[in-house]
């Protein structure tokens, strides 16, 4: 999988991008990112990627040009399923699109900036309008380093232990149960004895009952969907 990012910040994405799971992932292959900065695709002597809005309302929109340049540029190379556009107006993001994106071959994130993007870039050059949360953030680049960092770690062979990824909360919408390792009692505070047991059916059973206990107490809104 290939993951283009398009920024007005790269300096934001270099670091969450180059860690842990994300970095074993790109050295493995699995997958392939690149941040490209959108002041590079401008062509005015002071590389200008925003303009004041038509309208005249107060704040910067993010002009067109050097957007759509970078664009053309990646499809021509190759195609892409996807260009996502991270806003807080777009759609909700969550394990089921994280899933779906990790199957696709190349996307392009476009992140958001200030009172966002020509709209002209939405209505033609954009796929998918994703939304981290419903709060507004100063830009999209960490919503641009989560969708990127929940997607590569459900491709294949990201995660060490395979088993893993569908364990997460989420997955089968129930929260993942309560997780234990040494040493037994800490400060008089005990592991649950059924996961001392070695009998991996009542463990399997006992880890059921608490991902459902643990989701209708917390989270009754995915058990009612
Ligand atoms: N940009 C600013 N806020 C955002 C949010 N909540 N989700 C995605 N992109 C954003």
């Amino acid at each position: 999988m290939r993951i283009d990012i398009l920024t007005v910040l790269p300096e934001l994405l270099e670091s969450p991008l180059n860690q842990s799971i994300l970095k074993r992932a790109q050295k493995k292959g699995l997958v392939e990112i690149y941040v490209h900065n959108i002041r590079d695709y401008t062509t005015d002597k002071h590389r200008q990627t925003d303009d004041y809005p038509f309208g005249g309302e107060a704040g910067m929109v993010m002009k067109i040009e050097p957007i759509y340049r970078c664009i053309t540029k990646l499809k021509e190379e190759r195609p892409y399923d996807e260009v996502i556009y991270t806003s807080p107006d777009g759609e909700m993001f969550n394990q089921k699109r994280a899933n779906y994106f990790s199957t696709l071959n190349n996307i392009i994130i476009l992140c958001g900036h200030y009172k966002g993007v020509d709209y002209r870039v939405r209505e033609h050059l954009v796929t998918k309008e994703i939304s981290i949360g419903d709060y507004v953030l100063t830009g999209g680049e960490l919503a641009a380093a989560i969708i990127t960092d929940s997607v590569v770690r459900v491709i294949p062979g990201a995660i060490g232990d395979e088993a893993s990824a569908l364990t997460d909360s989420f997955q089968d919408d129930l929260l993942a149960p309560p997780v234990y390792t040494r040493p037994a009692e800490f400060n008089g505070w005990k592991v649950p004895d059924v996961l001392l047991s070695g009998n991996f059916k009542e463990i399997a059973e006992w880890q059921e009952r608490q991902a459902l206990e643990r989701t209708e107490r917390l989270r009754p809104d995915l058990l009612h969907k």
